[in-house]
Order: structure tokens, then C-alpha cells, then sequence
């Protein structure tokens, strides 16, 4: 299998040659939800997640939970649901909109959102916020449906079964807080260039997946999107503009 999930390059990696004019691209609301500690693993093995049986029959993640994302991460913030290290005052969800371009050799994405109170303890005394992105171009089994979980494991940093401290799947974007709002945008090159990226094309239809780590969160402490698919002039969940 090549290139299953690629991270989409950082401000400082990307050479920005010509920015979309964001004021022209609709943009499309995703909550993103704490999700506690919820591997793969625990979703499809069906003794506590009832949604396994359909998963395996083909339905998405979003087909079941889309509307409802809010109030499940509020009830993984708060501890009383699949989340053994509650972090006192932690927003369960942070409605994100998110807008794509792109033109012959880019692709753009740009994430606004307004930053929810913090005040925890700082896991990541460096960063703030951290701002992930996954493609997928439809080679990984069931990462069609099940966006970022594909890549949560149990075993993974900060999880339950945690045996290799460092692993982990994060890249820090690059960000520009405007006023109350925080926007991040990304560019990244349509041939890709960064080692696992995908290659995308004018007609593509991928899939992606988002996380938001604020407050200084680390690890898993972090805010996730469900499964989206992102299509480039394609009609997809989010549509790619060309311009
Ligand atoms: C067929 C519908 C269905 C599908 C598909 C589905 N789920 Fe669920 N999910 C449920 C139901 C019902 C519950 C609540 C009861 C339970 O835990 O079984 C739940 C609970 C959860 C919870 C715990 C929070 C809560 O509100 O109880 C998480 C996290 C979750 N699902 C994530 C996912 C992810 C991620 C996927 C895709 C990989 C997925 N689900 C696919 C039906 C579904």
C-alpha cells in the first residue's frame, strides 16, 4: 500500500506563490468533538460501540454521528463516557468552518474557528494550538468511512496501551490569530513533494480528516473531525474552488 494518509505540509514547509481570495470560497461548518479514548479498535469490535455492525456494512461514521458531534464530545469531556483523564473545563466540540481552492498546481485549505476558554495544564508548553490534516486517496480499507480513526490505534501515545512513547502522527501548521478568530490555512502542492503524500489531480475526489489540538493539548487530548470527503472541482463534502 502506498501513501495511505498524508499530513498536508505546514505554512513554513509551503512555498506560497498566489493565495485564493477566501472572501470568493463558501465555506462549510465541521464540529470537531473530544473524542476521548476511542481507537479503532474500540469502534469496530462492537461490544461497547453499537455502531460496528453497520460500520462493517458500509455505513459511515458521519451517516450515524454528524448532527450529533457536539454532544458527543461533551460527553467525553466531561468524563462520562470513554475518557479516564477527564481535563477539568475542556470544550467538548469547536464548530470549525472550512473553505479549499485550488488552482493548476495547489491546493488551499483554510480553518477558522473561534478558540474556546483554556486554561489546562500546558501538555505542549511550545505550541498552542496545533492544527492536523489527513488525505486519503481511497487505498486504505474503510478510511472512507471512518476518516482519522483509521489511524487511532490503542497502542498510540497517550492511549491506553501506549508501549513506544513517541509514536505519534502530528505535524504543527502555521497560524495567524485574527482578532477573537484563530485561521489556518494551508498549501500544499497538487504532485505533493512530502514524503506518503498523496497526488492529487482537477476531478479528485479524496478523503480527509482534521484535528485541532488547543489549549496546549498533546497526544490525544485533541478535538477530531469525522470522515469528510474533499473533492477537487468534484462534487464532494467540501468542494475544492478552483481559481
Ligand atoms: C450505525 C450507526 C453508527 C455508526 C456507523 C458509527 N457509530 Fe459511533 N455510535 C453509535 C451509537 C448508537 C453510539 C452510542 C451507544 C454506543 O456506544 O454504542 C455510538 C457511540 C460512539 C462514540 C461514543 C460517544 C457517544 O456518543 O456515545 C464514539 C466516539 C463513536 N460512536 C464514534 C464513531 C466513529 C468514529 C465511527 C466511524 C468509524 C462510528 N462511531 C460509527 C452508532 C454508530
Amino acid at each position: 500500500m502506498t501513501a495511505a494518509f498524508a499530513l498536508v505540509a505546514g505554512a513554513g514547509a509551503a512555498v506560497v506563490t498566489a493565495t485564493p481570495d477566501w472572501s470568493k470560497v463558501p465555506g462549510k461548518t465541521i464540529t470537531v468533538f473530544y473524542p476521548g479514548a476511542s481507537p479503532i479498535e474500540w469502534i469496530t469490535k462492537g461490544t461497547e460501540h453499537g455502531g460496528a455492525k453497520r460500520l462493517r456494512k458500509g455505513e459511515t461514521c458521519g451517516g450515524c454521528h454528524e448532527e450529533e458531534t457536539a454532544d458527543m464530545g461533551k460527553k467525553m469531556a466531561t468524563g462520562q463516557k470513554i475518557e479516564p483523564r477527564p481535563i477539568k473545563g475542556k470544550a467538548g466540540s469547536i464548530p470549525v468552518t472550512v473553505q479549499a481552492a485550488h488552482d493548476a498546481s495547489n491546493l488551499y485549505l483554510r480553518f477558522t474557528w473561534k478558540p474556546p476558554a483554556g486554561g489546562a495544564e500546558k501538555m505542549d508548553k511550545d505550541n498552542a494550538t496545533k492544527l492536523a490534516v489527513m488525505l486519503e486517496d481511497n487505498k486504505m480499507e474503510r478510511a472512507n468511512l471512518s476518516g482519522c480513526w483509521e489511524a487511532c490505534h490503542q497502542d498510540t501515545r497517550t492511549m491506553r496501551d501506549a508501549k513506544d512513547g513517541n509514536r505519534t502522527k502530528y505535524m504543527v501548521g502555521g497560524d495567524v490569530k485574527a482578532g477573537d478568530q484563530q485561521v489556518v490555512t494551508f498549501t500544499r502542492k497538487l504532485a505533493g513533494g512530502a514524503e506518503d503524500d498523496i497526488t492529487l489531480a482537477a476531478g479528485n475526489v479524496c478523503n480527509l480528516g482534521f484535528a485541532i489540538h488547543d489549549d496546549h493539548a498533546a497526544g490525544r487530548f485533541h478535538h477530531v473531525s469525522l470522515g469528510y470527503t474533499l473533492g477537487l472541482g468534484a462534487d464532494a463534502d467540501i468542494k475544492a474552488v478552483k481559481q
